[in-house]
């Protein structure tokens, strides 16, 4: 995998098109870790309750190249970046692709991140 200095993280939710079988998740995470391997990409996917987060860390431009294909595939869509930076280290070094549906998640800033934001989102609908 392909360390470099110029390091992008980008963050995103999104709402799944329909909800998500097992064997979907699994059939979409198998690409993920699979192209992010060879891009020399890490970071984390969480889906919960028709919620996607990923974390994506990597060279600006691998992370960039990625994003358009994420952008442009139909299983979700309300995509809305929460954050984007350059950082120093890597948070997720040594993931080609964490990956949690629900359990083993729980508790991890991505899971938080999730949760915290969904819960936004369902005030802010209430206050329309
Ligand atoms: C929620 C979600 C997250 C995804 N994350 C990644 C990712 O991190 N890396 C990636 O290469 N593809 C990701 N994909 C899949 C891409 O949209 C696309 O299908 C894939 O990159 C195409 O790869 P291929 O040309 O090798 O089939 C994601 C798709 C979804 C719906």
């Amino acid at each position: 995998m392909r360390y470099g200095s110029d390091v992008t993280q980008l963050i995103y939710v999104s709402s799944a098109s329909h909800p998500m079988e097992k064997r979907e998740l699994n059939a979409l995470l198998e690409v993920t870790r699979r192209n992010n391997e060879r891009d020399g990409i890490t970071g984390t996917l969480v889906y919960s309750e028709g919620n996607f987060l990923e974390v994506l860390e990597g060279d600006t431009e691998a992370v960039h190249e990625t994003f358009r294909r994420i952008l442009k595939d139909t299983r979700h869509g309300g995509i809305l970046v929460l954050s984007e930076r350059k950082i120093k280290e890597r948070e997720f070094a040594g993931w080609s692709m964490g990956w949690d549906s629900g359990g083993a998640a729980k508790g991890t800033v991505a899971w938080k991140l999730l949760v915290s934001f969904r819960r936004q989102m369902r005030e802010h609908a209430l206050r329309l």
